[in-house]
């Protein structure tokens, strides 16, 4: 059985299903409500039942919840769920600004090497913690000795019971040298975060390109497994570029996507294939790549991750294509740089 659930002041209209949060099932359907414990703690997603019924699991209000509030239809909702359809009053975050950074405690849970230089780290906060972030943004981790490095999120908001980062090796890299250098699961790190501009924008109905080079891939992955999850209709094109096979280091699961979503498109180029990749795809620079197939990018959105040379090529020959400088959105990976800093 689901549930209609509007949120006022927007219009903004979705289904939970019984037994699921009105939180869990507006991330799930794309939209963000403030939200930080996802415990019942905090009182970050504290909002008003307008018409409707709700009830919290267990049949008592949360610990941060008085009874004074509930009278007045106060609700937490990342504990409240639905028992009729709704109408909620709630902030809704649109943008950045609207999530303030916060250093939180992470252990690591899961180490997965996906290829010879890219490390899989799945991260856990604490119990009663959740780090609110729009799909694309970065988390620094805090080193010891002061210094900090920035990583891509490469999970989507509504699927963040663990942050999931893709580290690659870099030479003199100050925390991939730790991850590759002994790191054991359940090391304890800190982090800051989120931070950054790169997200989508949901106000637009173009069709959308994305280039990603080497872990680049990893925001793009976030905001599309964010558009998949929010049921998003317009056409989705990923051009994944790398230099030889095996730095495509999840191969196989933008082809999973373009079967199971009709308006995903999915093209990966190589710059360098080694002679036993045996690849018969497209062969050259990934924004090239691009620019042969859609020579006019007047009527499209641009998504960039990756190296700053990449993001820079690219960005001055999709304007001279007919790109507005208004639709490219780019995460340069400088800020990702994890090698030790010019003295
Ligand atoms: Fe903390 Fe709901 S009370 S997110």
């Amino acid at each position: 059985m689901s549930y209609r659930i509007k949120i006022e002041p927007s219009g903004h209209t979705f289904l939970a299903e019984a037994g699921e949060s009105v939180l869990a099932a507006a991330l799930r359907h794309g939209l963000a409500i403030p939200y930080s414990c996802r415990g019942g703690t905090c009182t970050t997603c504290m909002g008003k039942v307008v018409e409707g019924d709700i009830h919290y699991p267990g049949g008592d209000l949360p610990e941060a919840l008085d009874e004074k509030e509930d009278a007045v239809g106060q609700a937490l909702f990342c504990l409240a769920e639905p028992t009729s359809n709704l109408v909620i009053e709630v902030r809704e975050v649109r943008d950045t600004a609207d999530i303030a950074p916060r250093k939180l405690p992470c252990r690591v849970v899961d180490m997965t090497q996906l290829n010879h230089d890219v490390m899989r780290l799945l991260l856990k906060l604490p119990d009663q913690d959740r780090l609110q972030f729009l799909a694309g943004q970065y988390v620094d981790i805090l080193l010891r000795d002061g210094r900090r490095r920035s990583y891509s999120l490469a999970n989507a908001p509504h699927d963040d019971a663990l942050l999931e980062l893709h580290v690659r090796n870099v030479d003199n890299g100050v925390f991939s040298g730790q991850v590759f250098g002994g790191m054991q699961e359940k090391a304890l790190l800190r982090l800051e975060g989120p931070f950054g501009n790169f997200f989508l924008r949901e106000d637009s109905d173009r069709p959308v390109l994305f280039v990603a080079g080497g872990t680049g891939f990893a925001p793009i992955k976030g905001i599309l497994e964010h558009a998949f999850a929010a049921n998003l209709s317009r056409p989705l094109h990923l051009y994944w570029g790398a230099r030889t096979r095996q730095d495509l280091y999840l191969p196989d699961l933008p082809g999973r996507w373009q079967v199971e979503h009709p308006n995903f498109s999915y093209t990966p180029c190589l710059s360098e294939p080694a002679p036993g990749d045996h690849w018969d795809g497209r062969i050259g620079l990934v924004h090239n790549m691009l620019l042969a197939d859609y020579p006019n990018l007047a009527d499209y959105d641009v998504y960039m991750a990756g190296p700053p040379g990449m993001i820079e090529a690219a960005r001055r020959d999709f304007q001279d294509h007919g790109l507005d400088p208004e639709r490219l959105f780019s995460d340069s990976f400088e800020h990702a740089l994890d090698g030790e800093p010019p003295a």
